[in-house]
């Protein structure tokens, strides 16, 4: 039986039945807030490529935190960004870098948040690119020995959760058993799994100081075309020990969501990169489009195809507008 026996409008008809009928909603409890913490920087900066977002000193990263809190978030992701690099990404695995300082102030200032640290050495290599090199070529299994190294600082530091982002292989099996054996079995481990070679870290690069001097990433990271590899960088991450996962980017990855939600059984985040951001931000900016629409939208979206969490920017802002719902009687949902 079909039309006119079947109407799906009968149930969009009033808010009421649209609010029963709802299958996804938004929660501040789901977002993570990316921070980029940068060394012997005064204040705080805002990053030209990512209007409305800055780099803090860790002197400035408190009274932010605190607005964060207020706003009901409890998770961040760390980046940090050195005064020196180097070809051995020292800073990214010495006690006192920049990222460590910041877990542990944070772990003494604001308990209640959960800490998930980056776990990549683009930001601190003088050439850009996430792993050691010879040449123009990227090492493997040499990158390995100081991911682990870099994981476990921050772990000593006090970070819940190290995610790592580089896309070697491998590294999540070698972090999680360098993890156990000091001592930090209780350490979650976040795979950044099916990280695509994508244009839309373009913001990102020049806010974390970290675009490559030379070639590019497509060596280590996917290639933007595959969908059934995903399936297999995720199933290597569970056999290696991840404790979650995450599809990177989000919005033009939503099929590789969808399908590592149906597959596996483990927790799924997705990251709303830097370029989803920005592209969010100049279309509202230029008064083309709804900048609360299109964020909400979006990161729903993000939620139907199947992520648990979602990292983005836009947390505060997608927080206030919770609230602002929230106020007016509705659920926390959507538009
Ligand atoms: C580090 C890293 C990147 C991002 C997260 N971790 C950049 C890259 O791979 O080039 C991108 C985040 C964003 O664009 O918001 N490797």
């Amino acid at each position: 039986m079909s039309f006119p026996t079947q109407r799906p409008r009968r149930l969009r008809q009033s808010e009421n039945l649209r609010r029963l009928m709802r299958e996804t909603y938004l929660h501040t409890d789901q977002l993570i807030m990316p921070y980029f913490v940068q060394e012997s920087l005064k204040g705080k900066e805002e990053i030209s490529s990512m209007p409305g977002q800055f780099r803090y000193s860790l002197q400035a990263l408190p009274s932010e935190l605190e607005a964060l809190i207020e706003l009901g978030i409890r998770h961040v992701l760390l980046f940090g960004i050195p005064a020196v690099k180097d070809v051995r990404a020292s800073q990214a695995y010495d006690p006192q870098g920049i990222v460590q300082q910041t877990v542990e102030m944070i772990k003494k200032q604001f308990p209640e948040l959960t800490v998930i640290t980056d776990v990549c050495l683009c930001e601190y290599m003088s050439h850009g690119h996430c792993g050691m090199v010879e040449g123009e070529k990227v090492l493997n299994d040499e990158t390995l020995e100081l991911l682990v190294k870099t994981a476990v600082s921050h772990a000593k530091a006090g970070a819940d959760v190290v995610a790592p982002s580089d896309m070697m292989d491998g590294r999540v099996g070698a972090i999680r058993k360098a993890l156990d054996q000091n001592g930090f079995k209780d350490t979650a481990l976040m795979s950044y799994a099916a990280k695509y070679a994508s244009a839309f870290y373009g913001p990102f690069r020049e806010a974390a100081h970290s675009t490559p001097q030379f070639g590019d990433r497509q060596s280590y990271q996917m290639d933007p075309a595959n969908r059934e590899e995903a399936l297999r960088e995720v199933a290597l991450d569970i056999e290696e020990g991840a404790d979650l996962v995450m599809v990177k980017p989000a919005l033009a990855y939503l099929d590789v969501i969808c399908d590592i939600k149906k597959t596996y059984h483990i927790p799924l985040a997705a990251y709303q990169v830097s370029g989803e951001y920005t592209m969010i931000k100049s279309a509202a900016t230029a008064g083309f489009m709804d900048e609360k629409r299109l964020v909400m939208e979006s990161v729903l979206a993000i939620r139907r195809a199947g992520a648990t969490a979602i990292l983005t920017y836009f947390a505060k802002d997608i927080a206030r507008w919770l609230h602002e719902e929230v106020r007016r009687g509705s659920n926390l949902s959507t538009l």
